[in-house]
């Protein structure tokens, strides 16, 4: 089965746009979400934009910052700082990787914790590494949020997931990288979930044996059609987090789809798998962290 991030994404969505319509008579405003560029990579830009254009479709207010790329460091933080104080901003993203010469880490640190709809503040990594069990809600319902901010797109492939009907309980589950942004906050949700966990990357030696032991797979190296069909066992659910460009200039994922996807029971594609959870998490997360705020 193909399983379509951008048909759940699109139910997602729409019963998040009935939910905000509902906002404004109770709190006077809906959820603002605040998107910083530095720089003009291309990739980025496409990202940043569509994330504009959901929060717009959902109904949210967004507002895009595009800051030059020889914007300095303090310049950055400066901003941050204040959007941190604006008491009509609930969401604050600057959109990675950031140019050379502005510190990651000092950015991501900056951005008030509660204002974190990325969950990349050291706060929000850490209450993921202490909570023991699923912190992904099965339904939709903001009842039961947790009460920190989920990476959005470990979050969107759990969700993708659970929506397959894929059971994680002591299941073996691959994770290929290792990155703070996809691989090790992946690890940790399936750990939640009671999956049984391995974490690959460029150093991992005997891969194929390793990834054809899987039941579930989740791919997020970066590196264009890098699982392919000999790495896989019959049955496996994978999980193409990957956003490439193939030889030809043409999108493609971490997994060779077309010779990966007649051995699995659940597979995702790009386009057209996570990227769209990605964005209806970081919808929700906004939405979320408008909530929290609300309640305080
Ligand atoms: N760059 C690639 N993925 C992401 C993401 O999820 N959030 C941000 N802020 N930047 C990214």
């Amino acid at each position: 089965m193909i399983i379509s991030g951008k048909e759940l994404a699109n139910k997602l969505k729409s019963q998040m746009a009935e939910f905000v319509a509902t906002l404004p008579e109770k709190y006077g405003r809906v959820p603002h979400l605040v998107v910083i560029l530095v720089g003009d990579d291309p990739a980025s830009q496409t990202y940043v934009k569509n994330k504009g254009l959901a929060a717009e479709r959902i109904g949210m207010k967004s507002s895009t910052i595009r800051l030059a790329a020889s914007t300095t460091e303090e310049e950055l933080l400066a901003l941050i700082a204040s959007l941190n104080e604006d008491d009509t901003v609930d969401g604050i993203l600057v959109q990675l990787p950031v140019p050379k010469h502005i510190s990651e880490q000092k950015v991501l640190d900056a951005i008030d914790k509660s204002k974190d709809v990325d969950g990349f503040h050291p706060m929000n990594m850490a209450e993921l590494w202490r909570h023991k069990y699923a912190l992904v809600s099965d339904n939709d319902s903001y009842d039961e949020m947790s009460a920190f901010t989920l990476p959005c797109t470990p979050k969107g492939c759990i969700k993708m997931l659970k929506a397959a009907g894929v059971e994680l309980q002591g299941k073996h589950a691959v994770v290929l990288g290792r990155s703070n942004i996809v691989g090790l906050p992946m690890s940790k949700l399936l750990l939640n979930e009671n999956a049984t966990v391995t974490i690959c990357h460029s150093g991992t030696r005997n891969l194929a044996a390793i990834t054809r032991s899987a039941d579930i797979i989740i791919a997020a190296i970066g590196k264009p059609k890098f699982l392919t069909s000999d790495m896989v066992s019959p049955g496996a659910v994978v999980i193409d987090v990957g956003i490439n460009r193939d030889e030809e200039g043409k999108l493609c994922g971490d997994v060779d789809f077309a010779s990966v996807e007649p051995l699995c029971s659940v597979i995702s594609p790009v386009p057209g798998g996570v990227g769209p959870m990605t964005i209806t998490c970081l919808m929700e997360n906004t939405i979320e962290a408008f909530l929290r705020r609300m309640a305080h």
